[in-house]
């Protein structure tokens, strides 16, 4: 039976050694804040090339404790794409800030940098002819301030960090690379995690790097940001305990997940090669078979941690007969995401309307993705397609 993410596969691979770690750290009694955390921390950093790695709760609360750091609040504007995981906006309301959605690229489903500076544009002159603004107030929108970017990896590529950070710079706005998906990935030489002043990650365990519960990370190569962002995990800590210098959270990772993570961080690698073979089976067989589906495209240079390996239908009806036959063979696939996030229930005080983001709406529509994960043979992925082609 082809599962859509195989984690008993994983399990199986690495049993003797999480389990030996998760009752080392039972007996060691530390459960926050446990030696393995910081362990882990320095191997994270290594891994992504940033300078400081800190693990939080979860790839949300690594959201929110980088917008608290970066003091953003009532009355400030962050951008960010509709076609994502609620997390990626919903942080930003969380802290008090309004979320400006942005429209993707069709091709990469990352944020569209053309769309991204007409925003930032629009938003500055108060004029929602430049490119779709919140419908509220009228000088509540004049008097929000342009903060940040928060660009996602969707389905483990990297969006255009050449391109955002240079608009950013600009614009005087600071950018969180939402790298929930795509830890493992690559663009140039840099590493997911480190391609923006601050990245955030999830170890959620569908993610390419997952735990045994909830978890994330948060990367920045500044020593102060660092210090203000360990401060933020533990209620706003100064230098002891009972010292509270700003508001924070619980936010810490739990030291038997970074005991779980440490275990899978030492066949990370093996893992992000099975996905870039599985990845190309994929993207061979739906060429051979000429299928009507448009294959996910890596831009030259980059890698994708390949979260998703997501195909565009032509439309809906063409999405929904070829799903039908493949669950008609037991074959499992998912709609990321079937809600574009500017017309969710959540942001309708915003007042953003159907139309206002085509490609999203459209993405929407016609996006489905294929089981993906290191453990799926070249036989089964070839076989999913075939399954596609009738
Ligand atoms: C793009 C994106 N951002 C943020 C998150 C939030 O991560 P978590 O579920 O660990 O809170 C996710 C996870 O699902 C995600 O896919």
């Amino acid at each position: 039976m082809i599962q859509f993410i195989d984690l008993k596969a994983q399990y199986a691979r690495i049993q003797d050694r999480v389990e030996q770690a998760m009752l080392e750290t039972m007996r060691g009694g530390q459960f926050i804040m446990g030696p393995a955390v910081a362990a882990l921390e320095r191997r994270l950093a290594d891994y992504t090339g940033a300078r400081h790695a800190i693990t939080c709760a979860s790839g949300t609360d690594a959201l929110v404790m980088a917008l608290m750091a970066k003091g953003v609040g009532r009355g400030d504007a962050v951008f960010t794409v509709p076609f994502t995981f609620m997390a990626s906006a919903e942080a930003i309301a969380t802290v008090g800030a309004i979320p400006i959605f942005v429209d993707i690229d069709p091709v990469t489903f990352n944020i569209d940098p053309v769309a991204l500076e007409r925003a930032v544009r629009a938003l500055k002159a108060g004029d929602p002819t430049i490119h779709p603004l919140p419908r509220m107030d009228a000088d509540e929108l004049a008097s929000l301030t342009p903060r940040g970017v928060i660009a996602v990896d969707l389905f483990g590529l990297p969006a255009d960090y050449a391109a955002i950070n240079a608009i950013a710079q600009q614009h005087d706005l600071f950018v969180i690379e939402d790298a929930a998906q795509s830890f493992g990935a690559k663009q140039g030489n840099s590493q997911a995690g480190a391609l923006a002043e601050i990245a955030c990650t999830s170890f959620f365990p569908a993610k390419p790097l997952g735990c045994y519960g909830d978890g994330g990370a948060i990367f920045c190569n500044d020593d102060e940001l660092a210090s203000v962002l360990r401060s933020i995990r533990v209620h706003g800590q100064g230098s002891h305990k009972y010292e509270n210098v700003r508001l924070g959270l619980t936010g810490r990772l739990d030291t038997v997940q970074a005991a779980v993570l440490d275990v899978k961080l030492d066949i990370f690698d093996d893992e992000m090669e099975q996905r870039q073979r599985v990845a190309a089976t994929y993207a061979a067989a739906i060429a051979d078979h000429g299928l009507d589906v448009v294959a996910p495209t890596v831009p030259e240079g980059s890698r994708s941690a390949w979260a998703q390996y997501t195909l565009v239908a032509a439309d809906g009806a063409a999405r929904a007969a070829l799903q039908q036959r493949l669950a008609d063979r037991g074959i499992p696939t998912m709609i990321y995401y079937p809600r574009s996030l500017h017309v969710q229930q959540a942001f309708a005080p915003l007042g953003y309307r159907d139309g206002d983001f085509a490609v999203s709406e459209a993405m929407c529509e016609r996006v489905f993705s294929l089981p993906m994960h290191p453990y799926l043979r070249d036989d089964d992925a070839r076989s999913i397609i075939a399954a596609m082609a009738g």
